[in-house]
């Protein structure tokens, strides 16, 4: 009988993060001081974050050794299992193999922890005694809080108000974790306070919710940020999934021919994708996918262009596919993939055409979290699940062209806590939102005001 659970014993899980620097046709382009439009230096940026995480942002060291300590904590529940999803496949009834890296299985429920783990490790070692960060969806804020809790540190964080309303468990999760979880737009900052006095009712978004947790963390004592996606040493925390599913993939004589993932921040995405990325700019055959909603076409519809991670432009301007730092996208149920703006690497790989990227209506998506879940068994996050949908394109294209594949997605979390939106989905109140075009001109204007334009 063939393996539909590829393990990997504690004793081979990988033990240095890749570094994608060191290898990505070049030049990446440097973040920016907003000040003085120079690249920034490692000092800027002392304020926000532990140097030990500067260091790793910018450096070009091909692999990074992951601390004992935090290895620890990864084998909690690392190695995930690779699956192979037959149930689906037969559904689909295309000449494929799915296999799935299943990054549910953290205690959170998602692939947050890799990074939110190793970040808090680097903040104690460097002597902070609280973070504070933004979620969106709640998951990022769950594995942040839980992290903080196991290296003794103090958690606050701004949730996005819409998500603080759909989703309580994510906040009951992080109180149980000790962290103490607002809802932003919130009082407690001039960030804030400014978008309630312009807009009260204001769902939200996660640029807000970044500007207030940076001005939290740059006015508290012994207090830093915590970012759950788009930055380099994050996507390099996350590389752990792509690295162990290439062993995983080695134990079972295979390799993938695609490689999925959806795309918020870019985190989860770049994080199964990049050990491949590696094998492909050194000549193998591969192909990339990042998917991504209609209601926020970071990479298919937003320009390359040098833009704030947040509303306020407290952060350095990065080099990246954009909507405008002053997008508040619509109350979409994938709140992790509400985000304006995706990790400069991400960006840059397709400026040079090594990933290639799709964007799906909500209503696509939940179609296919639905026929997996009714597969599979597990149901998936609504974010997980514009992964599932472009994993099953690539089935019924393998079907077209008459050709067998095999295709890797990664899982990136459980929707166990997401299920009011399986409620709304089934209850006819989704819509198949695509952001109209007047919105991407808006956003245009709103870079063009601002940084130059580097792309296309
Ligand atoms: C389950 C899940 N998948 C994907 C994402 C998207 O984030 P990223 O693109 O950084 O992986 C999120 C973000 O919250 C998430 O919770």
């Amino acid at each position: 009988m063939e393996e539909r659970k590829i393990m990997l014993n504690d004793a081979e899980i990988p033990r240095q993060w890749y570094n994608a620097l060191a290898d990505l046709p070049g030049p990446v382009n440097p973040p920016l001081h907003p000040g003085t439009g120079q690249p920034i230096r490692p000092e800027d940026m002392q304020a926000i974050f532990p140097m030990n995480l500067v260091e790793q942002e910018m450096s070009p060291e091909r692999w990074i050794s992951i601390p004992e300590e935090v290895l620890d904590k990864y084998l909690l529940w690392r190695p995930t299992p690779l699956r192979r999803a037959i149930n689906f496949e037969k559904a689909l009834g295309c000449p494929v193999r799915i296999y799935y890296k299943d990054e549910s299985v953290s205690p959170p429920g998602s692939h947050k922890p890799n990074t939110a783990v190793a970040q808090a490790y680097y903040n104690k070692a460097y002597g902070i005694r609280r973070l504070a960060t933004e979620t969106g969806a709640g998951q990022w804020g769950s594995a942040l809080a839980m992290a903080c809790r196991m290296f003794g540190l103090d958690c606050r964080v701004y949730m996005v108000r819409v998500s603080y309303d759909q989703k309580p468990y994510r906040r009951m999760m992080m109180q149980t974790w000790g962290a103490e979880c607002i809802p932003s737009p919130s009082d407690r900052t001039q960030a804030g306070r400014n978008i309630l006095a312009q807009s009260p009712d204001s769902p939200g978004s996660l640029g807000i919710a970044i500007s207030e947790a940076i001005e939290d963390a740059v006015t508290g004592k012994d207090s830093r940020y915590s970012l759950g996606s788009v930055l380099n040493h994050v996507l390099m925390h996350q590389t752990i999934i792509g690295l162990e599913a290439k062993r995983q993939f080695e134990k079972i004589g295979k390799y993938p021919d695609v490689v999925i993932g959806c795309a918020g921040g870019g985190s989860n995405f770049a994080g199964v994708s990049l050990p491949f990325v590696q094998d492909k700019i050194h000549g193998r055959k591969i192909h990339i996918i990042a998917s991504e909603p209609t209601s926020c076409p970071t990479l298919t519809k937003g320009p390359f262009a040098y833009d704030f991670g947040d509303v306020a432009k407290t952060t350095p301007l990065l080099a990246m596919h954009t909507l405008g730092h002053d997008f508040i996208p619509a109350p979409i149920h994938a709140g992790g993939l509400r985000y304006h703006g995706m990790a400069p690497i991400v960006s840059h790989m397709l400026e040079k055409n090594i990933i290639e990227a799709r964007a799906y209506h909500q209503l696509d998506t939940f179609e296919a979290g639905v026929l997996w879940a009714r597969t599979e068994g597990f149901i998936p996050a609504p974010e997980t699940t514009h992964a599932i949908a472009a994993v099953v394109d690539e089935a019924r294209r393998a079907k077209e062209e008459g050709r067998e594949k095999v295709i890797l997605f990664n899982y990136s979390g459980h929707g166990l806590v997401d299920l009011a939106s399986y409620d709304a989905y089934f209850s006819g109140k989704l819509s198949a939102y695509e952001l109209p075009d007047e919105e991407i001109h808006r956003a245009l204007r709103a870079i063009e005001s601002h940084p130059k334009c580097i792309g296309r």
